[in-house]
């Protein structure tokens, strides 16, 4: 297997570790990576670097969205995409990443004539107000076309072999994820016999399977930690197979241990921040008075608290016992370069 690659626009070369060379996914064998997390985490983000991190080596990825956003569109420079998939982006070593944003309008009329061969007829029943009854009045149902959606992508056919290799789901977020991956056991449990039970209760048997995970991103903030951890127990008593724990947008601490506690104490040597104040060529007066330095004092002892909650944070992750992958602050946002960099970031940590 090729290894990850750092060749995307505006990475940096990097120092090759031993285990450049061989490719060693900890999650060999999964179809559906499905990726949730707190709104504003990234969730879109890490879906697509981990859809680019797993075409990597010649294999074809699909990226399905189902929030209606677009957000997968803007992430890659592209206009709006057309329903269906499309050729997206294409992993440094070879390997295509497909996206498709999934309209529930359109899903409705494909679960139609799977069921009831009403291609035609599901046009008119449009006109009726079928799809807004289908959609608005039944959340559930939107939950349903998508996850059916979803399923088909994951186990279609072409010349023989799988369509795609993996298909990555941009998710709802932390609060809904278990509503939405279970919705099928509660259709199955409605429609006890015939087709429609009998689709159901196959997309559940996926979800439950190893071949699906369930990763969640998160911040190093107390909220978004805490959605984590319910997040991890709801899916768990659901039987949903929790997958990794993608830390995002963590910067590195700027101090070391001992200036960290004195700044936490409030002890930093004003003698020494009154030198790096004047090595960068800032002008300072008397070091026990000068505003600049309280300042600077002030700002460190910010950075220690939220160094120190950071800690804390990651403290409670490590209870969860998932693997976990960390993604850095890229301070200049989320470019195309930036996704590949990201994408190889998750690759090398194992993660594709
Ligand atoms: N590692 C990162 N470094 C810098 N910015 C990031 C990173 N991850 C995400 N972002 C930015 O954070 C914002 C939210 O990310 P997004 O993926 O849209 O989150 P979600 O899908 O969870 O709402 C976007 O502006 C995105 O570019
Ligand atoms: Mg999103």
């Amino acid at each position: 297997m090729p290894a990850c690659r750092t060749t995307g626009a505006g990475a940096e070369p990097r120092v090759p570790s031993p285990l450049v060379g061989t490719r060693d996914s900890d999650w060999e064998g999964v179809r559906l990576h499905v990726v949730t997390g707190k709104g504003g985490t990234g969730k879109t983000t890490v879906s697509a670097a981990l859809a680019l991190a797993l075409a990597e080596g010649g294999r074809r990825t699909l990226l399905v969205e189902v929030e209606g956003r677009q957000g997968i569109a803007r992430l890659f420079d592209s206009g709006p995409l057309p329903y269906g998939e499309s050729k997206m982006a294409v992993a440094p070593e070879g390997g295509d990443v497909y996206a498709l944003p999934v309209d529930a309008e359109q899903a409705f009329f494909e679960y139609l004539d799977m069921f009831y061969h009403l291609g035609r007829a599901g046009k008119s029943l449009n006109r009726l107000g079928a799809v807004e009854f289908a959609t608005t009045i039944a959340p559930g149902m939107r939950d349903v076309l998508l996850t059916g959606k979803v399923y088909e992508a994951v186990r279609r056919r072409r010349d023989g072999r799988r369509a795609y290799d993996a298909v990555v789901l941009d998710a709802p977020p932390t609060g809904r994820i278990a509503r939405f991956l279970n919705v099928n056991a509660e259709v199955a449990g409605l429609a006890r016999v015939g087709p429609i039970h009998g689709q159901a209760e196959s997309i559940m048997r996926m979800l439950q399977s190893p071949q699906t995970v369930v990763h969640i991103v998160t911040l190093l903030e107390e909220m978004p930690v805490q959605e984590t951890s319910d997040t991890v127990a709801e899916l768990t008593r659901a039987k949903l197979p929790v997958g990794g724990v993608v830390v995002n947008m963590t910067r590195p601490p700027l101090l070391d241990r001992n200036a960290l506690s004195a700044a936490t104490k409030g002890t930093l040597d004003q003698d020494l921040l009154a030198a790096g104040l004047a090595a960068a060529g800032i002008d300072v007066g008397d070091p026990a008075t000068d505003p600049t330095i309280a300042g600077l004092a002030a700002e460190a002892s910010e950075h220690a608290t939220r160094v120190h909650l950071e800690r804390q944070e990651r403290r409670t992750l490590e209870t969860l016992d998932h693997p976990t992958y960390e993604l850095e602050l890229l301070p200049d946002g989320v470019d195309l370069g930036g996704l590949y960099r990201l994408a190889d970031d998750l690759c090398r940590q194992g993660m594709a």
